[in-house]
C-alpha cells in the first residue's frame, strides 16, 4: 500500500447545505472523512457537521469566501501548512444570478464568475498536489453549461467554462488524478427555493422534466460518489448530467 492509499479525506466546498451537505454525507456513508467549507452560516455548518460524524467519520468545517481571490489564498496556504492529504476536491460552491445584459453590474458579474469559475480553478492549481494518486477533481456545473435562457448570462457562462476547465484539466493532471464534472437538473435546495415553493412554477418543471420530478440534492450526491470511485477509474474529462432528462 503506498502512502497515498491512506488519504480517505475529502473536500468539499460549500459543503453545510443544499447539494454540498448530500454529497458530503453521501460520502461520508462510503467511509470517507469529510472537510467542507461554508461562507455565512456557521450554526449550519455545526449541524451538518454533527450529522457527517453521527455516520463514524471525521468531520470538519472552514470558513472561507471563495468569491475572494484573497481568502482563497489564505486558505489553502493554511491548508498546505497542515499537509492535509486528500482523496478527492469537490467544487461544489456556487450562487446563481438572474440578471439580464442591462442589469447585471460589474461586481455581480466578477462575483459570479469568480466564485463558480475562478475558485474551482485556484482550488484546483493550489491544492492538485495534495491529491492523492487514483483521486479526483470533481466540478458541480450546470445544465445551463449546455442550455441558455435570455438571463443569467455570468450563471451560464461560469458553468459553461467549467465544463471545459474540466476537460483541460483531465488532460493534464491524467494518469495520476482523473477530472470530471456532474451537470445537475432542477435540484429542490435554497438556491431555487422560489422557484419549487411557486406552485405554477414547480408544476411547469415536472412537466417539462422527461422523469416528472424535481432532483433531490441526493441524486447528486450519489453522482458524485460514482464519479471518485476507484472502480470507475477509466472516466475521466466526463461531465455527467443529472437532470432527469431537461437538458435534452
Ligand atoms: N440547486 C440547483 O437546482 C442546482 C442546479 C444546477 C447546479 N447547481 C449547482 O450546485 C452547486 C450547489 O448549489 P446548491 O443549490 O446546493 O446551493 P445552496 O443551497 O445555495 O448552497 C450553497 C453553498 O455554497 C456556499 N457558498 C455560497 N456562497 C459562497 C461563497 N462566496 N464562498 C464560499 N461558499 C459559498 C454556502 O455556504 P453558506 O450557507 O455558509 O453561505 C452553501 O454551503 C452550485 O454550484 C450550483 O450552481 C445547483
Amino acid at each position: 500500500m503506498s502512502s497515498d492509499d491512506k488519504a480517505k479525506t475529502i473536500l468539499v466546498t460549500g459543503g453545510s447545505r443544499g447539494i454540498g451537505k448530500a454529497i458530503s454525507l453521501e460520502l461520508a456513508g462510503k467511509g470517507y472523512d469529510i472537510l467542507f467549507t461554508y461562507n455565512s452560516d456557521s450554526k449550519e455548518a455545526e449541524r451538518t457537521a454533527s450529522e457527517i460524524s453521527a455516520l463514524g467519520v471525521m468531520a470538519d468545517s472552514m470558513q472561507v469566501d471563495l468569491s475572494s481571490r484573497s481568502q482563497i489564498e489564505s486558505f489553502t496556504t493554511k491548508f498546505l501548512e497542515k499537509g492535509i492529504r486528500i482523496f478527492a476536491l469537490v467544487n461544489n460552491a456556487g450562487i446563481y444570478d438572474g440578471s439580464t445584459l442591462n442589469e447585471i453590474k460589474d461586481e455581480e458579474w466578477e462575483k459570479i464568475i469568480g466564485l463558480n469559475l475562478s475558485a474551482p480553478f485556484y482550488l484546483s492549481r493550489n491544492l492538485n498536489n495534495s491529491i492523492a494518486e487514483g483521486g479526483s477533481i470533481v466540478n458541480i456545473s450546470s445544465v445551463y453549461g449546455f442550455r441558455a435562457d435570455p438571463w443569467a448570462h455570468g450563471y451560464q457562462a461560469s458553468k459553461a467554462a467549467l465544463i471545459h476547465l474540466t476537460r483541460g484539466l483531465a488532460k493534464e493532471l491524467a494518469p495520476r488524478i482523473r477530472v470530471n464534472a456532474v451537470a445537475p437538473g432542477y435540484i429542490k435546495t435554497d438556491m431555487n427555493r422560489g422557484g419549487w415553493e411557486s406552485e405554477s412554477f414547480s408544476k411547469w418543471i415536472t412537466k417539462s422534466t422527461p422523469m416528472k420530478r424535481w432532483g433531490e440534492p441526493e441524486d447528486i450526491g450519489r453522482a458524485v460518489s460514482f464519479l471518485i470511485n476507484p472502480s470507475n477509474s477509466f472516466i475521466t474529462g466526463h461531465t455527467l448530467a443529472v437532470d432527469g432528462g431537461i437538458g435534452l
